[in-house]
This record gives structure tokens, C-alpha cells and sequence, in this order.
């Protein structure tokens, strides 16, 4: 008896050091997460609505779980693809993610997975190029919009590239989902409507580059 109690108590004593605090409240899902996998899965014929490879479709929170074991990196195939020297995802001619993404995606398995949004509040006041729309388009975009892949003509990697989508009055409403315009981000929810206020209020301040 004496031993089974000991044996008890070392498994948890092991069991809890071992569970790591991995909670890391610069990892959203909604924020950080899902435009890693829309801007650099989605596209073309690869894991969206219509077509799912290997039955992932990475355009949303219930797509992606399909391919995560929550608090098991290792076992989750969205992570094992793209990890390591010479991971087999992205495919197709798209780059392959860097290790600041891997990582994201690596922490938030570690984190339980969680579908979680706007974890750190959302100030509408902040609508500089520099600190709010760029990150913003670097997340979102890029992966989709950049110089070697310019999604409908628009290289939205640089500031004089913003810039084209706004004068050409095609930005905003792309963003808000406006008739007429092709919805963006491509094959997922609009962006948060705090996102698209900043958007909206860096382009009526006439979209400096500050
Ligand atoms: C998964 C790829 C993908 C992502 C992510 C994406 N785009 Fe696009 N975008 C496209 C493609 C492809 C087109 C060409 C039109 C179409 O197929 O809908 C396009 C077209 C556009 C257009 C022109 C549409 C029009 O109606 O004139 C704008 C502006 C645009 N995108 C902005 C954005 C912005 C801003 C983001 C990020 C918030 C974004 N896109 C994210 C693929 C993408």
C-alpha cells in the first residue's frame, strides 16, 4: 500500500513538472495564428472551403483543429509539416515559414490550442503606418501580396504598395466585405472591426507614412 502511495506521488510530482507554463498572451489565435496559416496554406487549390488536402481546411479555428493534437506539437501534423531543415509544407513555390511563425504556431499547440482573440485589447487611437497598418498587412497580406506573388496586382509589402491599393480606392473595401469588392483577407472572416477602424482612419488622415 505504502508503495503504491509513493508511486502515486512521484508520477504526479513528475507529471506536473513536466507540464509546462507556456501561456504567452502575445499568441492569439484570431491575431497571430490563423493569418499564418490563410496567408501561406489557403491559396489556389491547397486547404481552403473548396479544396482541403489532406482534408485540412486552414481557413478557420475548426479547419486547423482537424490537423493539432492540443498540447502536442509533435503530434500535430500542422506543425510537423513545417518544421525542421527541409519541412515538406509550404509546397508549391511558396516560401517556407520562418522560424518566428513556426515558433507562433509551435507555442500555441503548447498553450492547449486555444480559439482565442483580441488578447491583448485593441486601441483604435493607434493607427500610425508603422506600428499598426504594416504589421497588420505583414500578417494578413504579405504571404498572398507581395512582390513576387501580387494577389490582383497588389504588392501590399511596402508602403508605396499600400498606398497604390488605397488610391486605386480598392483597400477599404476589400476589408469591409462592400459589394464589388473581392473579399479580404482571401477564404476567411473579416478582420476584427477594430482592425479595419485603424485602416479606415489611417487612409482619412490621409495615409502618412509615419
Ligand atoms: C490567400 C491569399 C490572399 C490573402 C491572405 C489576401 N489576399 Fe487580397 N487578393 C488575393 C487574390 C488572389 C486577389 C485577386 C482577386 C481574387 O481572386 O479575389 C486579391 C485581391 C485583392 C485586392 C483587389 C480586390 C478588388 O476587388 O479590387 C485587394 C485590395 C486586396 N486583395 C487586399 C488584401 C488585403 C488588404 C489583405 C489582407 C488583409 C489580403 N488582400 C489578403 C489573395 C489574397
Amino acid at each position: 500500500m505504502k508503495k503504491i502511495a509513493v508511486l502515486l506521488i512521484i508520477t504526479f510530482a513528475l507529471l506536473t513538472t513536466c507540464k509546462k507554463d507556456v501561456y504567452n498572451p502575445d499568441i492569439c489565435f484570431q491575431e497571430n495564428v490563423l493569418p499564418i496559416f490563410v496567408s501561406n496554406c489557403s491559396m489556389g487549390d491547397c486547404h481552403n472551403s473548396q479544396h482541403h488536402k489532406e482534408g485540412l481546411d486552414l481557413t478557420n479555428y475548426d479547419g486547423i483543429m482537424k490537423g493539432v493534437k492540443a498540447n502536442h506539437p509533435m503530434l500535430s501534423k500542422v506543425y510537423t509539416t513545417i518544421r525542421g531543415n527541409n519541412p515538406s509544407m509550404p509546397t508549391g513555390g511558396i516560401p517556407k515559414l520562418g522560424t518566428r511563425e513556426v515558433n507562433i504556431i509551435k507555442t500555441w499547440i503548447n498553450m492547449g490550442a486555444p480559439n482565442s482573440s483580441n488578447c491583448k485589447g485593441c486601441d483604435t487611437t493607434q493607427f500610425a503606418f508603422n506600428a499598426r497598418i504594416k504589421p497588420l498587412m505583414d500578417n494578413w497580406c504579405v504571404g498572398c501580396h507581395s512582390a513576387t506573388n501580387s494577389g490582383g496586382g497588389y504588392d501590399l509589402s511596402s508602403y508605396n504598395g499600400v498606398v497604390a491599393s488605397v488610391t486605386a480606392n480598392r483597400l477599404l473595401g476589400t476589408l469591409q466585405h462592400t459589394a464589388g469588392y473581392s473579399p479580404m483577407p482571401k477564404n476567411t472572416s473579416p478582420l476584427s472591426d477594430c482592425d479595419i477602424t485603424a485602416v479606415r482612419k489611417w487612409i482619412e488622415a490621409g495615409h502618412p507614412n509615419n
